[in-house]
């Protein structure tokens, strides 16, 4: 087949799915309503990476991870389904791809561009932090706009490959797409193990000035409605309680690092306010500001009461006694480490950093209808414009 009309049948689609978008802004119901979006576009880090640091060759991601639900790791930190996912069957779209990844992918209803280990500022665990994924966004935009271009300008003889008979529609509009980010718990994450909590404090509005930066950028690539969540309880992951040097009185009710997720409330505290600051300045776009630290933390301390094991428990990979990654076993003294639980939809987490599919699952049913949003809108509300909520 002419390659022209492979992009053309690859274009078609997602243009169609872009510029179809049922938004209903402003109609006579307008409290309930669902907007319908056609595509959305995720930023973020391991939370909601989708393939991406698996495509980039930055993470190895293996069996078992994956294996609840997709039966492969599927670039996921998870066994199964991660929260952005549960985003994408709650707005009735197919599971993003990551952007970098080569094979297999589909962009008809947006692009994953969350990276393992990336922060909203350069310098930490991955390359790609924000403003990076902000920029493949442009060039994403820049090149679906572009090839709809050229198909519109074809000349005469390529006519059987105008966008007519391809029928693409004759505008593309990124601006009824939505725009969701999950990041900022690696800016913390770092910044505790390379400097003092006070200094990863003193940062905090830095790191939302970056954060604010990049949104801005979106808007005026015209992005419009934005769904941002806050960072979750970092001093609750088994990771940190391993690895934090233990104080007395440093442990919470719940097991969890108290200074760590004293910081990460500071962080969200903070991102609320600069994400109503945005609201405002940014003329006619939309931001729900999601309390997913408020899912987790209850979900870590409920988790007898939920069905699960306790909390500090996790399936996958070995941090007690000896470090192997989920994925990996070895045999030091004649003990087997990294051999994966039989049940992990009885952990809350996965593998000591990242949440377990049933754990997504059970925050996510608590996020997405709007119960912890500020404004309160579900996922599927996020359209609407509540600029004075
Ligand atoms: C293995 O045994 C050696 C010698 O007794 C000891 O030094 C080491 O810490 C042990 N390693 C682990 C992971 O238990
Ligand atoms: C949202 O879902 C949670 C968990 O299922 C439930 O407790 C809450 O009442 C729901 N809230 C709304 C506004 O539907």
């Amino acid at each position: 087949m002419d390659s022209r009309k492979i992009l053309c049948l690859l274009l078609i689609l997602f243009l169609e799915m872009l510029t179809q978008s049922r938004l209903l802004l402003g109609g006579s119901d307008s409290h309930s309503h669902k907007c319908g979006f056609q595509a959305f576009f995720n930023f973020g880090d391991s939370n909601s990476d989708t393939g991406e640091s698996s495509a980039a060759g930055l993470a190895e991601v293996t069996p078992p991870n994956g294996e609840t639900f997709f039966g492969n790791p599927s670039g996921r930190f998870c066994d199964g389904r991660i929260i952005v996912d549960f985003i994408a069957e709650k707005l009735k779209l197919p599971y993003l791809s990551a952007y970098l990844d080569s094979l297999g992918t589909d962009f008809r209803h947006g692009a994953n561009f969350a990276a393992g280990g990336s922060s909203i500022r350069p310098g930490g665990y991955s390359p790609f932090h924000l403003s990076i994924q902000i920029s493949q966004f442009k060039r994403f935009k820049a090149r679906v706009e572009g090839v709809y271009n050229e198909l519109v300008s074809l000349p005469k003889e390529g006519e059987k490959f105008l966008p007519s008979q391809c029928n693409i529609p004759g505008h593309v509009d990124f601006s009824k797409a939505l725009y969701t980010f999950d990041i900022g718990q690696n800016d913390l994450a770092y910044g505790l193990q390379h400097s003092t909590e006070e200094q990863v404090r003193m940062s905090i509005p830095d790191i939302l000035i970056q954060f604010s930066q990049a949104v801005q950028e979106l808007f005026r690539e015209g992005a419009r409605f934005f769904w941002v969540h806050n960072t979750g309880p970092l001093g609750c992951l088994p990771y940190s309680v391993i690895y934090y040097p233990s104080k007395h009185g440093n442990l919470d009710e719940n097991g969890c690092v108290k200074p760590q997720n004293e910081i990460a409330q500071e962080f969200n505290r903070q991102l609320k306010d600069r994400i109503s600051e945005l609201n405002t300045q940014l003329s006619d776009s939309t931001f729900t500001y999601v309390d997913v630290y408020s899912a987790k933390y209850e979900l870590i301390s409920s988790a007898k009461s939920q069905g699960f094991v306790d909390p500090m428990n996790f399936c996958c990979g070995s941090y007690y006694g000896y470090h192997i990654n989920c994925g990996k076993t070895a045999i030091v003294n004649r003990t087997v480490y990294g051999i994966p639980c039989k049940n992990p939809s009885m952990h809350i987490s996965w593998d000591g950093i990242h949440y377990s599919e049933a754990a997504n699952l059970w925050i996510a049913s608590k996020i997405l209808n709007g119960s912890l949003s500020h404004p309160p809108l579900s996922v599927e509300e996020a359209c609407q414009y509540m600029q004075n909520a």
